[in-house]
């Protein structure tokens, strides 16, 4: 018992100095996006934790519905690791004694409200200060709520100025909400408060992602000769029906199946795609949960005042707001909108690639290998829209799915897309072109002329957050391995974004589960030396509406600063 609880101390003490070092890293990844140090001594750390080990971790979810126990199994840190993001993602929900509530006594964002808690010390609000609004949320009878759960996005922003910025919403689980606002330009600024969901909807959204992994189903077409047969294929497939082809990767583990075909062997796979949605998903009850205009994505409005004018701060009247401190941890966002320009926060300097010249010159001698899903391929489109000398070579690979290849002889330029591995929703893949982002990474030769960059999450939404951690590992590991044999190849990761949802959406692809998803992606890549595109904030933070695939105003924004990182500004002072 007390071996026990003395293991526990150290693995705490151990943890929390993660956290310090977590913290110190991002301090020092600001100024210059750089982190080698500190990553080493992460990785110094992790060994620290396998090590001391003994003891068994109750494992969470476990029911397999995801064959986690099929793949490989992980280490003891990678266990606690996941333990560990698995709790950090916990949400809040109701009181579990409490029985599924009718439609009127959920959260009703039409009859919740908002008010701007007043300036403490002084009257006037100043460039710097922290701006706080109080949530109350209310029930369809126009009761107060009294727990929390709900799914609340923060924005502060000023339509004149082409101004926005993301705000942190706590949840004090009593119905009332904090919404946090680093106040970081002069002059007029909006709250905008947005109810995605009802607390009670999240509650479906959680069972759905452990009890319906299978909602989004796929298949493949096998064939050889004058024969063909489709089968239904996916992470996991109940063996108890139908023998199974068994197609998990040699390398990484990743476990992918499909039913074998009646006539034909397994070996006569040659494409997968996107099967199909499952329906009725929802009991009639459930689905007052999720109606568009009544609880998904609906404002709250404010009770006195959305807005308030901001002075220029005490000692630099000018109001350039050159460099904003702010001392809470918590409102530590990416950077802000500023005349639409995204301006990401600490030393970092943004340039802006308006115009072919500017790109081709920034990507001259590069190899540019984008990986992932379709909010990468944006990229690629983005890149040889705005400098179409870059030319596309025709591959003939099928529309939207890749590969896709684009070069520019005379700056030695090269751009690679390709799609990752299973689950692909994508119309059709062949299978020779089913690969694993991770097993790519170990095929390159790297260096400073190359530049990765990585888009992994909206196919994940369907499936449990396990089975998303343990592909960014292999990823992880692979970028590890690529930086330590090719130090200089720049790694550049596009976290998840904001998108458009209605019923049908929110039940495959809502925020909620993109949310869960984009922490866990954010914590996996602290502290490691890679630029870390938070598409999330510059969503959330833009007054364009929501869409999977963000407007090009967006898109222009997260490539300036990719460039930017590829191509930083020369510091011409120190020379
Ligand atoms: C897994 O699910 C089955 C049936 O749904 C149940 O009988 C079994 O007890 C569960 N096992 C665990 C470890 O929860
Ligand atoms: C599928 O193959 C992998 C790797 O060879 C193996 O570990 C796994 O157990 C197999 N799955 C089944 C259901 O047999
Ligand atoms: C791009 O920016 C440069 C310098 O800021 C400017 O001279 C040029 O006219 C701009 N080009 C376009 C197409 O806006």
């Amino acid at each position: 018992m007390c071996r026990n609880l003395s293991k526990y101390a150290l693995l705490f003490l151990l943890l929390s100095l993660s956290g310090v070092i977590f913290l110190l890293c991002n301090i020092h990844n600001i100024e210059s996006w750089n982190c080698h140090t500190v990553s080493a001594l992460y990785q110094l750390q992790t060994r620290l934790h396998s090590s001391l080990l003994t003891l068994n971790l109750p494992s969470y979810n476990h029911n397999l519905t995801f064959c986690a126990h099929l793949g490989q199994k992980p280490s003891p840190e990678d266990e606690l690791e996941e333990h560990y993001l698995l709790d950090s993602i916990q949400w809040p929900g109701p009181p579990s004694h409490i029985a599924p509530p009718a439609l009127r006594q959920t959260s009703n964002p039409l009859q919740s409200s908002f008010t701007i808690l007043p300036k403490k010390e002084r009257k006037e609000w100043r460039v710097g200060d922290q701006l706080e609004a109080l949530v109350q949320i209310h029930d369809f009878q126009g009761r107060p709520k009294r727990y929390g759960g709900d799914f609340l996005l923060a924005r502060l922003h000023s339509p004149e100025l082409g101004a926005g910025v993301a705000g942190t919403v706590v949840d004090h689980r009593n119905g009332i909400y904090s919404a946090l606002f680093p106040l970081l330009w002069a002059g007029p600024a909006r709250i905008e408060i947005t109810l995605v969901h009802p607390s009670e909807a999240v509650v479906v959204l959680k069972q759905l992602r452990e009890h319906q992994p299978r909602r989004v189903f796929f298949k493949s077409l096998f064939r050889l000769g004058f024969l063909s047969e489709t089968t239904i294929c996916n992470m996991c497939l109940p063996s108890d029906q139908h023998p199974l082809c068994n197609y998990t990767d040699l390398y990484t583990g990743e476990p992918w199946y499909c039913y074998k075909p009646k006539m034909l062997s397994c070996d006569t796979r040659i494409n997968h795609a996107k099967g199909g949605y499952l329906k009725n998903l929802l009991t009639n009850k459930e689905a007052l949960l999720f109606q568009s205009g009544v609880n998904i994505k609906v404002r709250i409005p404010a009770s006195g005042k959305d807005r308030i004018s901001v002075l220029p701060p005490e000692d630099n009247v000018e109001g350039k707001g050159s460099s904003v401190k702010t001392d809470t941890v918590q409102l530590a966002p990416s950077g802000y909108y500023f005349k639409d320009l995204w301006r990401p926060l600490g030393g970092a300097t943004m340039r802006h690639f308006n115009d072919s010249a500017a790109i081709r010159q920034c990507l001259r001698n590069k190899v540019v290998n984008m990986y992932g899903d379709s909010t990468v391929r944006q990229w690629f489109e983005y890149l040889i829209a705005s400098a179409p000398e870059i030319k596309e070579i025709n591959l003939n690979s099928p529309k939207n799915v890749g590969p896709f290849m684009a070069v520019d002889t005379t700056h030695n330029i090269l751009l690679n897309y390709r799609c990752h591995g299973p689950p692909i929703r994508f119309s059709t893949v062949l299978s020779s072109e089913l690969r694993y982002v991770s097993n790519e990474l170990d095929g390159l030769s790297g260096g400073p002329n190359t530049v990765v960059v990585l888009s992994i999450w909206a196919h994940f939404s369907t499936f449990p957050v396990e089975v998303y951690i343990r592909r960014l590992r292999h990823i992880r590991r692979a970028v590890l391995k690529l930086q330590g044999r090719a130090p200089g190849t720049l790694v550049v990761i596009r976290s998840a974004n904001l998108q458009a949802m209605d019923e049908e959406v929110s039940l495959y692809n809502s925020d909620w589960f993109s949310l869960q998803l984009d922490a866990v992606l954010k914590a996996m890549f602290r502290g490691l030396d890679v630029l870390m595109v938070d598409a999330w904030e510059m969503t959330l933070a833009h007054h364009l509406p929501h869409a999977l695939h963000p407007a090009q105003p967006i898109v222009q924004n997260m490539i300036d600063m990719v460039l930017s990182y590829v191509c930083p500004e020369e510091k011409r002072s120190q020379t």
